[in-house]
């Protein structure tokens, strides 16, 4: 699996107020619109363009734009922060949903939601979750998402741990990950440490 991680004083610093545990709840989602958008950025570095003319005041020149816009698939509830900044930077995008809530005591996804284009053959999808963990969330969403034929996938994550990057690495599935950073592990709450908490409640205030 490729691996991008993000090195960037901006995210550095944005991820920073996201860990801090005095950050305020708006703050942490100000915090993470942005560092998404940071995220997006790298992650389209290499998409293909098409081009076509476009006219300035002054002459007719050549343009881009993405050849291929990506489906934004947002894992709730904490993938939803991370909508409205990717959907700013590419607005053709489309956005499906699936969500998923981890069972606290087992660790193991409950899915409960799944609402997507029916097939997804010859587009690229975005899943947009800002932890991975044990990489059993991801692992199920991307299973959805190679059941309706999905080939080219990107997880953008804001702190992945090297237990869900080795997961995602023994599925075998089609995904690379960008991520603002691979922290040092998890602890026996399968928490990512040092990471920042729970990002739904982060965002949202605690269920
Ligand atoms: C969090 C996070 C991921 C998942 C990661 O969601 O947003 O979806 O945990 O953990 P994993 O890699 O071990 O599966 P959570 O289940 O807490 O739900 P929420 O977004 O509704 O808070
Ligand atoms: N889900 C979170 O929100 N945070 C973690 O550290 C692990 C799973």
């Amino acid at each position: 699996m490729r691996t991008h991680i993000v090195d960037h004083p901006l995210a550095s610093a944005l991820l920073t107020i996201m860990r801090d545990e005095r950050t305020p709840n708006p703050a942490f989602r100000g915090a993470l619109r942005d560092l998404t958008g940071i995220l997006i950025y790298e992650a389209l570095r290499a998409a293909p363009v098409t081009t076509f003319e476009v006219a300035t005041p002054v002459a007719v020149t050549e343009g881009v734009r993405l050849a291929h816009p990506p489906l934004l698939v947002p894992v709730l509830r904490a993938g939803l922060g991370m909508v409205e900044a990717a959907s700013e930077l590419i607005p053709e995008s489309r956005v499906g949903f699936v969500g998923i809530a981890r069972d606290e005591r087992t660790h193991q996804p409950v899915p409960y939601l799944e609402s997507l284009p029916e097939s997804l053959a010859g587009v690229p999808v975005f899943v947009l979750d800002p932890m991975l963990a044990t990489g059993g969330s991801m692992r199920h969403t991307l299973e959805l998402l190679v059941a309706r034929e999905a080939t080219d996938i990107t997880a953008v994550c804001v702190v992945a741990a090297p237990e869900g990057v080795a997961a995602l690495e023994e599925s075998g599935l089609p995904v690379r990950l960008v991520t603002a950073t691979i922290d040092t592990g998890l602890n026996e709450n399968a928490y990512i440490v040092p990471g920042l908490g729970d990002a739904g409640d982060r965002q949202f205030g605690p269920r």
